[in-house]
């Protein structure tokens, strides 16, 4: 089963294109601090609060704490939202996800941990990215973090999907030049490791490979020449892959990821590129069937892709291992052993001896 379900607008953020959501009176706006201030989005709330009252919030942390989502709820105690406008990263989304369920009367503690199912109601989301790569946007999941007892986790299920998307490439562009590459290629792995998956499905691969043509076209120009128009073109591939995201699943360089991430200190974009070093030379020596007919799908060998992925790191200036985020030989057995979740997704997953090989060849 594959649905594109929220309704998806392009174009420039504005009172006039927020109208366009039916959003009700009583609106919760969450907005990262740097993008209210370089985006004019004061003049657009102004205009907005003509008609509805709003309630703006522009303090939540990278990985979405509990204590940031805890202080809108305590704020708005007892006020009756219709919806939500988040308007940021992937932390600002993901948040804004949780609490649309949470102010649908469910505590996200709860199913957080596990002590609640998936609720069945929730508010109204309008979700504005300003990375694109993500693919928060679209994805059926929220990754929170509890600081308190040291828990990252998240709140997956087809509800917490926001409903509507805005998507505006001035806001993309508007990021640092080595941030939209580091996330355009969280964006490329999306689309790589989706179709590799055993999960994966044949609307998927077609995605997946619409994707990776978009990124190797446009994402060198969108970041190095500002160019709306391929920005505009990386921000809708990304935004699809949250579709991806949702019907399949990403592969062994997500989980490794979420254990170098916290100890190395470094973002979620840069740990799977220095994972990709060596995910893709494992697939390589794995002769994995999926890798091989990604590969022909764009009508090149194995070799040629990653030659193709090793050109674009380079073009982007992100082509490292794991060496640059701090780590050596000697810390590999003791990520291989922390590493968690599903990894029989990956084709190319025997045991840990699997990951030692990824993370050797990543050095
Ligand atoms: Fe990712």
């Amino acid at each position: 089963m594959y649905s594109i379900k929220p309704d998806i607008i392009i174009e420039k953020v504005s009172e006039s294109s927020i109208k366009k959501f039916p959003l009700g009176k009583e609106i919760l706006v969450i907005s990262s601090k740097t993008v209210s201030e370089n985006h004019g989005l004061h003049e657009i709330f102004d205009g907005l609060k003509n008609d509805s009252q709003l309630h703006i919030f522009n303090h939540v942390r990278p990985d979405a704490p509990f204590e940031d989502l805890d202080l809108v709820l305590d704020k708005l105690k007892g006020v009756e939202l219709d919806s939500i406008i988040a308007i940021g990263g992937g932390s600002t989304i993901d948040a804004a996800k949780a609490l649309s369920v949470a102010f649908g009367n469910t505590s996200y503690k709860d199913v957080f941990y596990g002590r609640s199912p998936i609720p069945t109601e929730k508010i109204k989301l309008l979700a504005i990215p300003t990375t694109a790569g993500t693919g928060a946007e679209l994805s059926f999941g929220a990754i929170l973090y509890d600081k308190v007892n040291g828990k990252k986790g998240g709140i997956r299920g087809e509800i917490v999907q926001p409903d509507y998307v805005l998507i505006d490439a001035n806001l993309h562009n508007g990021c640092p030049t080595a941030l939209k590459a580091e996330v355009g290629f969280d964006c490329l792995t999306h689309a790589i490791e989706t179709y590799i998956s055993k999960k994966s499905t044949a609307l998927v691969r077609i995605q997946s490979i619409n994707c990776i043509k978009t990124i190797f076209q446009h994402l060198v120009p969108a970041c190095k020449n500002d160019s709306i128009e391929d920005m505009e073109k990386v921000a809708i591939v990304s935004t699809l892959m949250g579709i991806n995201l949702a019907f399949s699943s990403t592969c062994l360089p997500h989980r490794i990821q979420y254990v170098i991430g916290p100890m190395t200190e470094t973002s979620h974009a840069q740990g799977l590129i220095a994972i990709y070093k060596g995910w893709l030379k494992h697939l390589q020596q794995e002769n994995i069937e999926a890798f091989n007919l990604l590969a022909s799908d764009l009508n090149l060998t194995v070799d040629q892709f990653i030659e193709k992925v090793d050109k674009l790191k380079n073009e982007l200036n992100i082509n490292f291992g794991i060496t640059k985020l701090g780590l050596h030989e000697h810390n590999i057995n003791e990520i291989a052993n922390k590493v968690s979740g599903n990894m029989q997704v990956d084709p190319s997953y025997k045991d840990r001896s699997s990951i030692n090989n990824v993370l050797k060849l990543a050095l």
